[in-house]
C-alpha cells in the first residue's frame, strides 16, 4: 500500500492554485443526468471521487470527455441502472443518483452511501424530501429503491440543514411538476452552484444560498453549464498550513467570501495575513493564540476544517476547545496526532487541546479525508520524517496535494 513520507521543518513559499471543490462537483455530475441531452462542467478537480462518479456516469450509459479540468457529458442515451454497491460505495455523493435517477425516471435503485466513517450519517431527511414529493422508498438490507409514479412539488420543511438533503431534494423537484419549497435548506457555496448549473439547464430556482429555495419543476432540462466553485475546504487547509510554516504563502484563485469564519478565527488566534480579491498571503505565526471553535452549518465554522484546524491548535499558547456539533465521531485522527507528541482529551463531542507541543515524527495511519489533512500538516511541521499509511482517503479529496506542497518547497512523497 502506498504512504506519504513527509520530512518537517522546511519553510512553504510561492503560490499554491485552488482546485475545484470537491462537495460542488460530486453534486453537479451526478445533475448532469438532469440534462436531455448535453452539459459541460468546468474546473472539475482530478481526484478520486471523480474518478468514481465517471464510472458511475458509463453505468448509466452516459458519453463523456475530460480535457483540461472541463468535463463534456453527453446524456442523450441515457439508461436506468442500480448503481452497483463498489462504486456506491466509495463515496458519499454517489446518494445525488436517487435525485437524478427519480427525476429522470421515477426510479432509482442504489445502496447506502459510502464516505468517511466520522458518524451515523443517516438519510433519513433525503428520504422524507424524496416520500414528501411522492415517492415511495423501499429498503432492502442496504439497498434503496425509490420510485414514483409521478413526482409533485411541495412544501419540504427539514428538521436539519443537511448539505446532502438540500441538494438532493432539488435535483429531484427540478423535473417534478410544479412548485416545491424547501425551508431550512442549506446555504453552503456547494449548494449555490448546483443551483446556478440547474439555472444554467433551464430551471427556475430562487433562494439557493438563504434557508428558503423555491424550484420550479420542468419537463426538459439541457444545455448546463457550470464552472465548479473554489474549494473552501483545501483554501483553509492550505491558509492554516501558512500560519504554521509558510513564508509569504499565496493561496490563490480562492473565494474570500467563503473562508470568513475560518479567517476570522485565524485572527482571533493573532494570525494574521493579507486578503487581495482571490487570495490570501500568509507567514508562519510565532505566537498562535488558543481559542474556542463551536463547527456549525455554513456560515459557521466548517466541520471539514476542524481537524486541520486542530494542528494549527497545538502549537497555540494554552488551553484550545473544540465543540464538534456536526458528526458524533470526527477526533479519530487526534489519536495519531498523540503519537507526534500533542496533548488533546476527548470527552464525547469535546476536544480540548493543551498547547504549545513541541511534534516529533512517527508512523501515522489516516482514519478519515479531512483527519487525514490535519495529519499532513502534522508531519510538515514535526521534526524528523513522518509515514502516513492509508492516504487514498486523502487523495479523494485534495487534488495533486503531493505536487502542490512540492512545488512551495515540502519535502513530501508517495512511496510504495
Ligand atoms: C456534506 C459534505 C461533507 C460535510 C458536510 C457538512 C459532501 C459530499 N459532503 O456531507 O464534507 O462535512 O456536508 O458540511 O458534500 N443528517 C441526518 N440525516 C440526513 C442527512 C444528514 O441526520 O438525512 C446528519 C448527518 O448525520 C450529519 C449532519 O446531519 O451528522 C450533517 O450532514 P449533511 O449536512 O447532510 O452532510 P453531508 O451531505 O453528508
Amino acid at each position: 500500500m502506498p504512504k506519504l513520507k513527509i520530512e518537517g521543518g522546511n519553510l512553504l513559499t510561492g503560490n499554491i492554485q485552488i482546485s475545484g471543490s470537491k462537495n460542488s462537483a460530486v453534486a453537479l455530475l451526478p445533475a448532469a443526468l438532469l440534462c436531455d441531452t448535453k452539459s459541460k462542467i468546468l474546473n472539475v478537480p482530478k481526484i478520486r471521487d471523480i474518478e468514481y462518479l465517471l464510472k458511475i456516469l458509463e453505468v448509466l450509459n452516459c458519453k463523456y470527455e475530460i480535457n483540461n479540468q472541463e468535463l463534456e457529458i453527453d446524456t442523450t442515451n441515457l439508461k436506468n441502472a442500480p448503481i452497483p454497491e463498489n462504486l456506491s460505495e466509495q463515496m458519499r455523493a454517489s446518494y445525488y443518483f436517487m435525485g437524478t435517477l427519480l427525476a429522470r425516471f421515477h426510479r432509482a435503485e442504489i445502496s447506502f452511501p459510502g464516505g468517511c466513517v466520522i458518524g451515523a450519517r443517516p438519510i433519513d431527511l433525503h428520504i422524507k424530501g424524496f416520500e414528501a414529493l411522492g415517492a415511495k422508498v423501499t429498503i432492502i438490507k442496504n439497498k434503496y429503491i425509490i420510485e414514483a409514479e409521478e413526482l409533485k412539488g411541495a412544501h419540504i420543511h427539514l428538521d436539519f440543514a443537511s448539505v446532502g438533503a438540500t441538494i438532493n431534494i432539488m435535483l429531484a423537484a427540478s423535473r417534478a411538476q410544479g412548485q416545491t419549497i424547501i425551508e431550512n435548506a442549506a446555504r453552503e457555496p456547494e449548494i449555490v452552484n448546483v443551483a446556478e448549473f440547474l439555472i444554467s439547464t433551464g430551471c427556475n430556482i430562487t433562494g439557493a444560498g438563504s434557508s428558503t429555495i423555491k424550484i420550479e419543476g420542468s419537463n426538459s432540462l439541457d444545455n448546463g453549464i457550470i464552472k465548479v466553485c473554489p474549494d473552501r475546504i483545501e483554501a483553509s487547509t492550505y491558509i492554516i498550513m501558512g500560519a504554521l510554516i509558510g513564508k509569504n504563502l499565496c493561496i490563490k484563485d480562492l473565494n474570500i467570501k467563503h473562508l470568513e469564519a475560518v479567517l476570522k478565527k485565524l485572527s482571533e488566534c493573532g494570525i494574521s495575513y493579507e486578503t487581495k480579491e482571490n487570495e490570501v498571503i500568509i507567514s508562519k505565526c510565532n505566537k498562535i493564540l488558543p481559542t474556542t471553535i463551536v463547527t456549525e452549518t455554513y456560515p459557521g465554522f466548517p466541520t471539514d476544517i476542524q481537524p486541520p484546524f486542530v494542528t494549527l491548535l497545538t502549537q497555540s499558547e494554552g488551553i484550545s476547545t473544540v465543540l464538534e456539533t456536526i458528526y458524533e465521531s470526527r477526533f479519530k485522527y487526534t489519536e495519531s496526532l498523540k503519537l507526534l507528541g500533542s496533548k488533546t482529551i476527548t470527552e464525547q463531542n469535546l476536544l480540548t487541546i493543551y498547547g504549545p507541543t513541541p511534534l516529533a515524527s512517527n508512523n501515522l495511519y489516516v482514519p478519515d479525508l479531512r483527519g487525514g489533512a490535519a495529519l499532513v500538516l502534522a508531519g510538515l511541521i514535526a521534526t524528523g520524517t513522518t509515514y502516513l499509511d492509508n492516504i487514498s482517503l486523502i487523495l479523494r479529496g485534495y487534488e495533486d496535494i503531493v505536487e502542490k506542497l512540492t512545488n512551495v518547497g515540502a519535502k513530501i512523497e508517495i512511496i510504495e
